[in-house]
């Protein structure tokens, strides 16, 4: 087997590392959940906006409306959630964060603002207390780990809940208001289903201006997590609601931020990470958080000797480029290429891929057939359209957009020999 596939394999120190396997605690990384705030790093100057212009004028009285905008998987829920807890620690606002995955309509956003709104206050008994107390048809029975919920009431009363969310929400306000309560920071994450359907841009606006003109408006701060396709979305089926949203803009991490991560996760389980393998993972990780947890996870397993070396960095690498290459670019890449020279193609650039982010089309020219050489520029094309590629800076210059693709492209084209 090669130093990839079992890395710093010596009998010697197996028995150790067998110990020290089963001894491992919990992993300081979360692929697909958001982070947990003691490990959420950067994201400063938004952090900062959303607390001065977000936050602190939600407590002071104003009414403010945000769109934390990004691509998948570049941290908006974990932006969401640190802000949240920020906001309720220093402003107490109290926070209900409304994942809307499967939320098709307003009824169903009714339905998910009632259960956040029942599970909520969980950490305060007082306010748990208030909710409960106030909306307790809809609770089966409240057990040491929480509130079970009655469905088919939440269900029967949800269009009620979405068509009268403006007093809803100044009902929840106003129980909660002689807790200690200054205003709601209401988080709706996952809008892409939803974002479809016309009436949930209406209704936004109607409840950001219904707010607005109260004569008592509740102070909140209302915060919509999202692609930048699908704010375009909601504006073309309501196009003033462009006009009340401040846009928070997430894009790709600092090499710094990312090796505080490293340090900070690794460290918070008591692992040493060389520094040519800190190197290693801030490389593929290329400022993606979503890669950076997929990364540092695999390293964290493949650990058996409480210090991670160049090599675990680079075993951990390729794991992590298998599964993003089995979940994305098999599908989008692999599969969208029906042409059996674009096939051999891809495998001829995956032999070279491994070198650097960046490579000359004359250099990959070499090795083809020629009608493999005929259909180059169409493919290059394609991959450009495929977003796997970009033109770099010199002519006939390319570069890889995603570093994990360009090693999955390459773990594939040793398999196919
Ligand atoms: N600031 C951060 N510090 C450390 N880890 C982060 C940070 N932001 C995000 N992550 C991690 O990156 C991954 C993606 O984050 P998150 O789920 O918040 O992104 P998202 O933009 O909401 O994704 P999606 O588009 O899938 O909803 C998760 O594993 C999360 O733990
Ligand atoms: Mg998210």
């Amino acid at each position: 087997m090669s130093r990839i596939d079992q890395p710093d394999a010596t009998d010697g120190s197996k028995q150790v590392r067998a110990i020290s396997t089963e001894r491992k605690g919990r992993s300081p990384f979360y692929p697909g959940q958001p982070v947990p705030v003691e490990l959420f790093v950067g994201r400063q100057e938004q952090v900062d906006r959303i607390m001065t212009r977000g936050v602190a004028q939600v407590a002071a009285g104003k009414p403010v409306a945000v769109f934390v905008q990004g691509e998948y998987g570049i941290g908006k829920s974990s932006l969401a959630g640190f802000v949240q807890f920020l906001a309720e620690k220093k402003y107490n606002l109290h926070p209900l964060y409304v994942p809307l995955g499967t939320a098709e309509n307003p009824d169903d956003l009714g339905k998910e603002v009632l259960e956040t709104t029942l599970k909520s206050g969980a950490f305060n008994p007082t306010r748990a207390d208030r909710i409960r107390t106030w909306l307790n048809k809809y609770i089966e029975n409240v057990t040491f780990f929480g509130v079970s919920i009655r469905l088919d009431a939440i269900k029967r009363d949800a269009p009620h809940i979405a068509s009268g969310m403006l007093p809803f929400l100044a009902e929840v306000f106003n129980r909660l208001n002689d807790t200690g309560v200054k205003g709601l920071f209401l988080v709706l994450d996952e809008i892409n289903g939803i974002a479809a359907d016309r009436r949930f841009a209406y209704l936004l606006k109607s409840i950001v201006d219904g707010n607005a003109m109260s004569p008592k408006p509740i102070p909140l701060l209302l915060m919509l997590c999202g692609v930048e396709e699908r704010r375009r979305q909601m504006i073309q089926h309501h196009p003033p609601l462009d006009r009340i949203f401040d846009v928070i803009e997430i894009s790709a991490l600092s090499a710094e931020e990312m090796k505080t991560f490293f340090e900070n996760a690794f460290r918070s389980v008591d692992i040493e990470v060389e520094s040519e393998a800190i190197e290693l993972l801030i490389e593929w990780s290329a400022g993606l958080p979503k890669i950076m947890h997929l990364v540092g996870d695999a390293a964290f397993w493949l650990d058996r000797d409480g210090v991670i070396s160049k090599g675990d960095a680079l075993a951990a690498v390729m794991v992590a480029a298998e599964e993003v290459g089995t979940k994305f670019v098999d599908q989008q890449v692999y599969r969208a290429l029906k042409s059996r020279d674009y096939h051999a193609i891809l495998r001829k650039l995956g032999k070279i891929s491994l070198k650097s982010n960046s490579f000359m089309k004359s250099e990959l020219e070499k090795d083809l057939t020629d009608s493999e050489r005929k259909k180059l520029n169409n493919f290059l094309q394609r991959m450009k359209k495929l977003n796997v590629l970009r033109s770099g800076d010199s002519m006939g210059e390319y570069e890889f957009n995603l570093p994990m693709v360009r090693a999955y492209i390459w773990l594939q084209s040793r398999r196919d020999g």
